[in-house]
């Protein structure tokens, strides 16, 4: 596809972001940058999502984010890039939003690997071609050494809408997402999945007429990461 032809126009800032680096990764992404996890066996309660306290903060849409966890334990969807107290994604603390949410952090402490910013989103309805227009990548291993485990993102679902989709794309040649790779993960309730989202393109397709809550997680690569993962899959 010729860069013109793009609907995303450069430059974009996602294209600068690092793809390759020494940082050690799990094997179950290295060939197509995510994995699709079993579902969740039981729905996690309204309450736990519903009743947090949310922040004003956009990215990849119309979205909010309560924060679970954050670099120091305060509300603050920057934690880990505040001027001044640069860190990488990892070494998170629970917030206040953490007691309201037990079985939520339960899942987060159970995956036993270091985990950063973990956040619960809600994404107002985005048809497709809006979405397209929001998607980008992460920039999760900022401030990461390069010894140290690649950081990635895990999903889980907590509202059920089996029409809506994460979509997922490689970056081309052009230093943008090659829609001849696009792949679509389902949004039904308990849908679990790890994305390198620093390598893929990401972005939500939400179908729905009401809001769409998920629990996302920085974690860090490495045994522990690598364990959990082979003994969720379906
Ligand atoms: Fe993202």
């Amino acid at each position: 596809m010729a860069v013109t032809d793009h609907w995303l126009s450069r430059p974009h800032w996602s294209t600068d972001i690092p793809l390759d680096t020494p940082h050690p990764r799990v094997g179950a992404l290295a060939e197509h940058g995510y994995v699709v996890l079993r579902d969740l066996a039981d729905p996690i309660p309204g309450a736990e999502y519903l009743d947090l306290e949310y922040m004003d903060w956009k990215s990849g849409g119309d979205t909010n984010f309560a924060p679970v966890a954050t670099a120091d334990g305060e509300l603050d969807c920057r934690g880990f890039w505040k001027p001044g107290h640069e860190r990488p994604d990892k070494g998170g603390r629970f917030t206040s939003n953490a007691e309201q949410c037990p079985r939520i952090v339960a899942e987060v402490e159970s995956v036993g690997a270091d985990f950063g910013r973990v956040r619960v989103i809600k994404l107002e309805p985005q048809p497709y071609d809006d979405a397209l227009r929001q998607i980008h990548r992460d920039d999760n291993n900022r401030f990461n050494p390069d010894t140290d485990g690649w950081v990635v993102r895990s999903w889980l679902e907590l509202t059920d809408f089996p029409d809506s989709f994460m979509v997922l794309m490689e970056q081309g040649d052009d230093g943008l997402p090659d829609p001849d790779t696009e792949v679509r993960v389902p949004l039904h309730c308990g849908s679990r999945f790890v994305v390198d989202t620093q390598r893929l393109w990401h972005v939500v397709c939400h179908t729905g007429t009401e809001p769409r809550y998920a629990l996302i997680s920085s974690f860090e690569s490495g045994p522990a990461l690598e364990a959990w993962i082979d003994a969720q899959l379906p």
